[in-house]
């Protein structure tokens, strides 16, 4: 699919720079198991599970009301703070000269880092992605799952029950006193707490006075997984704290060049993702991103038009408002655009077994599917869209894409998790009134070690 002669001279006009260089990249790991193994079964418990909580995650946003922090023009302070960023983000990435993004960044500010992630991986599935992220002074550690879904960051604090590491504010000297209630609401369950204030470190970028929850009680679910917390990095327009998210205060303190981060994520592995703060890192990507108008500051939200299978377009009946997040394992479509896409699978049936969301379709046909945002046609890497086998039928298997039959549920809401974006490298720009870019991840064209 991609030209090998645009890889190459990918490769002979760009020198990555060093690591320390390159911007604030913080490695992500993820944890998962069976990875790759085409002939697993279906996993229904997982889908099931996530299927329910991406319902909870979206729909409890949606009763509180969706702005929360109303002080949230993340619009004019990158104006204020970054003058004539538009220009030079937009010229630099139209001109494939990510040196340049670089070394505009490093006029503005000369340190630029990243930070690697963690991949959790189970039954085939890459479910978390986390990094580790420093708080107080002096500094205290914790995995946070890097969850562009949601605009918080919470860790345990004098939490019982938790079976993770514990933030003390009483051994940091950065630590202030807020103490709001903080109640949040995701996908995979539910944290109750208080706000408190300190210095938070990422890569390298060093943020002061963050407000974040620390997090007394979490539901059970929490305990499955190997992160403590959760950072979030949608727009803090939905922030149950009330207060800017750590991205907009880096932007705020200036402590990023570019007010951008991208993120990449390794399919199948359990080190190599990452988070780029202030930085698009082009050894992750190939070639520059397609860019994508975020509709409301809220998440990062952008519209989804149509699809296509098999070469064939499709729009969708019901335009759609996409949510790209990195913190949801799957893709959930409403019923009826559900429906309609699985229409266009030949073969393609309710897989009436496993409950309400979920279709099957013959696993060895070659099809592709593909979404179209703006107006640019991008595809599901086929062995991120298989779930598995069915287990009435080992010729059948389930779908990545799942509908959400809830009646609850808004008919215009799409939630684009990991599955897709282990094929595209995305890049989240606070400049241009918001959007998001989506570059050919190097997952799709290097062979996996
Ligand atoms: C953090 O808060 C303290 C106390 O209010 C203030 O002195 C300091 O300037 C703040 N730092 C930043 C970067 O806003
Ligand atoms: C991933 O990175 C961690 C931390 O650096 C290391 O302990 C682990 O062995 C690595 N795993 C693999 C599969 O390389």
């Amino acid at each position: 699919m991609f030209k090998l002669s645009l890889i190459l001279s990918f490769y002979f006009t760009y020198i990555p720079p060093s690591s320390a260089n390159i911007g604030y990249i913080l490695p992500i790991s993820r944890r998962s198991v069976n990875y790759p193994d085409e002939n697993r079964d279906f996993d229904l418990g997982f889908a099931r599970t996530e299927l329910k909580g991406v319902i909870r995650k979206y729909t409890a946003i949606q009763q509180r009301g969706l702005l929360l922090n109303t002080d949230n023009d993340i619009s004019d302070f990158v104006h204020d703070n970054y003058p004539d960023v538009d220009i030079i983000v937009d010229k630099a990435f139209s001109a494939g000269n990510f040196d340049e993004v670089i070394q505009t960044a490093e006029a503005i500010a000369p340190t630029f880092d990243t930070l690697p992630l963690v991949d959790q991986i189970e039954e085939g599935l890459d479910l978390v992605y986390y990094g580790e992220v420093q708080i107080g002074t002096p500094t205290q550690t914790f995995s946070l799952d890097i969850d562009t879904g949601s605009a918080d960051l919470w860790v345990p604090c004098d939490c019982a029950r938790c079976q993770s590491r514990q933030y003390n504010p009483g051994k940091s000297s950065t630590y202030r006193q807020k103490d709001d209630a903080f109640d949040v609401v995701y996908g995979t369950g539910w944290v109750h707490g208080r706000t408190v204030i300190d210095r938070v470190s990422i890569a390298g970028v060093t943020i002061d006075n963050q407000t974040f929850g620390t997090i007394s009680h979490e539901s059970a679910d929490f305990r499955a997984y190997s992160n403590d917390g959760i950072l979030g990095l949608a727009f803090s327009t939905i922030a149950q704290c009330h207060e800017h998210t750590i991205m907009e205060n880096a932007i705020l303190q200036k402590q990023v060049n570019v007010p951008i981060f991208s993120v990449h994520l390794e399919r199948g592995r359990e080190n190599g993702s990452e988070l780029c703060i202030g930085c698009f890192h082009p050894s992750k990507a190939i070639g520059s991103p397609s860019w994508n108008r975020v509709i409301d500051r809220t998440y990062w939200s952008i519209s989804l038009n149509a699809f296509v299978v098999s070469g064939y377009w499709n729009v969708f009946a019901t335009k759609m408002s996409a949510v790209i997040d990195t913190g949801t394992t799957l893709i959930y479509l409403p019923g009826d655009a559900a429906n309609q896409l699985y229409s266009k699978i030949p073969g393609a049936k309710r897989a009436t077994d496993y409950g309400a969301g979920f279709y099957s379709y013959p696993c060895k046909d070659a099809f592709g599917v593909e979404f179209v945002f703006d107006d640019r046609p991008l595809s599901i890497h086929p062995d991120d869209f298989n779930q598995g086998m069915t287990s009435s039928d080992p010729s059948q298997c389930i779908g990545g894409i799942i509908a959400i039959t809830d009646s609850s549920w808004p008919s215009d809401l799409a939630i684009i998790g990991d599955e897709f974006l282990k094929s595209w490298y995305s890049t989240y720009d606070y400049s241009s009134g918001g959007r998001v870019g989506f570059s050919p991840s190097i997952n799709n064209h290097f062979l996996r070690s």
